[in-house]
């Protein structure tokens, strides 16, 4: 299966390459002629959709909004044969008929079946999607989103692609359905190429010929590595850099031009366009700083779920590697609230996740200076470094995902504690005494003591469903099939080396309790699943959300989460304390997280950084 399936990915492929191949010689070669031929077909305003009023993000008035940075210009084997057969069929075929406005309309319309044809190739499922289960019957309902169509809200979509050139047809797809349906003017697509060393410079140009014809605004960009030898790259770093480098645009509109995004979508995998729908509904009625889908890679027939190196529970816990067809007391979330909402397929609350697609609100983020960060006293192995000596309680040198979510619950709290400060006039003993009733009253909340009580429960009587065999077999498959690896469970530490192991959580209360704190509200929806290639769409949906009808719950229900936790007092941190690239050796350790003495810290490191300044 495997087999028939790469051949298909590979003659698939090779179809769009050679289209983008023609779509890249029309439109970005650079002799003459074919910047007249650009000029032409802008002029007849081939695309001219139904936009909004919203004219922000015109491209027809501000070209710059649609840029290509770093474009490899390197001739290749083929550039000859396909430039002389391109500027055949454009002279002979196309080019007579162009040349009057009257003709412009079945232009468009060319143009538009050809795009048409193009997305509609993409076998893994865009089409698909309408008729995959889901539960509450939400993708049969016509008019779902038309309330969140009708709020106009800007949407910034990132992707970052790091040689995995066989999702980007697919996630174009996405962007285009979702284009239609938000309209082209509120979307931005920032697509960064991270040293790609596939089809990716190809696909891009395909991506950034179709946006153009749209009328989408994008920036498409490549770079090149950060080490020359990718094996010399301390991981997290990069994941750090790429994010940062793919939201410059939200940065630098934000600051020169007040253009602010309501969220910001995070493509990863592939996800159903309803699905991302339904997640930014989520965000917007929970007010979530992070709103992250499911993550599922293919194994043997079945389905595991596939982030543990960035996702944890709302106790800290690292989630199972559950089936999708996981009995209750199986399913990815450890906690007894998640596991519950989860079952019932309701959003809940995470300390932190990532798991494929997600939505950032940037209100709550990036427009609040936090950026994406690593560790960086890593050892560099090719410098032939020896191992640093760390404190035991150094901080954890986890993702750049782990770093973020820390960041946000940070955020939150310092935001509740600065509006509190303001509502009372800046007065500081008033502060002081403020805050102290507050602790004092969360450390007498019988809701807190109960809570370490399940926690200890919960660590000591969790069932695993996945065995040993399984994850074997998976390890096998992982070196034959490439496309395997794509899920986000690439990066997290194999089972056998202690993946699976939950350190127990650590004795001892904070002295000043993190439920004091005002919570980050990252939630999880188990309704947005994305997946890889050679995943059986049909069969997971079904595996996840039955056949049957869901309760009944209501709208509110079904969106908005009513009690938020305050943040765990520890953590599973899953580090790579070495270079050596995305498998790079992790090692397991449980890290206590008081978000007092964050702040604290926090507070000391602003405070020098002042005196230098
Ligand atoms: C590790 O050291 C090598 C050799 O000096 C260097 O090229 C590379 O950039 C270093 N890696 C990181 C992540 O700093």
């Amino acid at each position: 299966m495997a087999i028939t399936f790469r051949r298909r990915t590979l003659s698939r492929l090779a179809y769009i390459a050679g289209i983008a191949l023609i779509i890249r010689w029309l439109f970005f070669s650079s002799p003459p002629k074919v910047t007249e031929r650009q000029v032409q077909i802008k002029e007849h305003n081939f695309i001219e959709r139904a936009t909004r009023q919203d004219k922000s993000l015109n491209v027809q008035r501000l070209p710059f909004l649609q840029a290509r940075m770093g474009r490899d210009e390197r001739k290749d084997i083929f550039s000859d044969l396909v430039s002389d057969g391109v500027k055949d069929y454009w002279e002979r075929f196309q080019l007579p008929y162009i040349g009057n406005k009257d003709t412009a309309p079945m232009d468009a319309q060319h143009v538009l079946g050809a795009i048409d044809q193009l997305l509609s190739l993409n076998g893994w499922v865009a089409a698909l999607c309408p008729t995959l289960t889901r539960p509450f019957n939400q993708h049969k309902r016509e008019n779902a989103y038309n309330d969140l169509i009708r709020e106009d809200h800007l949407y910034y979509v990132a992707i970052i692609i790091h040689s995995a050139d066989h999702f980007l047809v697919d996630q174009l797809a996405v962007i285009v359905q979702m284009a239609k349906r938000l309209g082209t003017n509120n979307l931005f697509v920032s697509m960064l190429d991270y040293d790609s060393r596939d089809s990716t410079e190809t696909l891009t140009d395909l991506c950034e010929a179709v946006l153009t014809l749209l009328g989408v605004p994008f920036r498409i960009r490549r770079v090149p590595g950060m080490t020359e030898d990718p094996s010399a790259a301390y991981y997290p770093l990069e994941e750090a850099y790429m994010r940062n480098l793919a939201l410059e645009p939200l940065q630098e509109l934000q600051q020169k031009r007040k253009i602010k995004f309501s969220r910001v979508i995070w493509l990863k995998g592939f996800t159903c366009p309803n699905d991302i729908l339904e997640t930014i509904k989520i965000s917007f009625a929970n007010e979530a700083a992070m709103v992250c889908g499911m993550d599922w890679a293919e194994h043997n027939g079945f389905f595991i779920f596939s982030d543990r190196w960035r996702t944890r529970d709302i106790d800290g816990d690292q989630f199972r590697q559950s089936k999708s067809s996981s009995k209750p007391d199986a399913v990815p979330p450890r906690d007894r609230l998640g596991a519950q909402r989860y079952a019932q397929h309701l959003p809940f609350q995470v300390y932190c996740c990532e798991s494929g697609t997600h939505v950032v609100d940037p209100a709550q983020s990036y427009y609040k200076g936090i950026h994406y960060r690593a560790g960086t006293d890593f050892q560099n192995i090719s410098r032939g470094e020896t191992l640093p000596l760390r404190d035991p309680d150094a901080a954890c040198l986890d993702s750049s995902q782990a770093w973020f979510c820390r960041d946000l619950w940070l955020r939150s709290a310092r935001d509740a504690m600065e509006e509190m400060d303001r509502a009372n006039g800046e007065i500081p003993n008033r502060r002081q005494q403020h805050r102290r009733e507050v602790i004092e009253v969360a450390a007498h909340d019988p809701f807190m003591i109960g809570r370490e009580e399940v926690k200890v429960k919960l660590a000591g009587g969790a069932v695993e469903e996945v065995n040993d065999k399984g994850i074997n077999e998976r390890k096998d498959q992982k070196k034959k099939d490439e496309d395997a690896n794509a899920g986000s469970d690439y990066d997290a530490m194999p089972a056998e080396e202690g993946g699976e192991e939950v350190p127990p959580p650590a004795i001892g209360r904070l002295s000043i309790p993190n439920s004091v704190f005002r919570p980050a509200r990252i939630l999880v929806n188990p309704r947005c699943p994305t997946t890889y290639a050679g995943v059986s769409h049909t069969q997971l949906a079904r595996d996840l959300f039955g056949d049957g009808d869901d309760d009944s719950v209501g709208d509110t229900g079904k969106y908005v989460l009513e009690d938020w936790e305050g943040a765990p007092e520890s953590f599973v941190c899953q580090e790579q304390r070495q270079t050596g690239g995305r498998k790079a050796t992790k090692t397991q350790r449980r890290l206590g997280f008081s978000i007092h003495e964050e702040l604290q810290r926090q507070q000391r490191e602003e405070q020098q950084q002042q005196q230098q300044s």
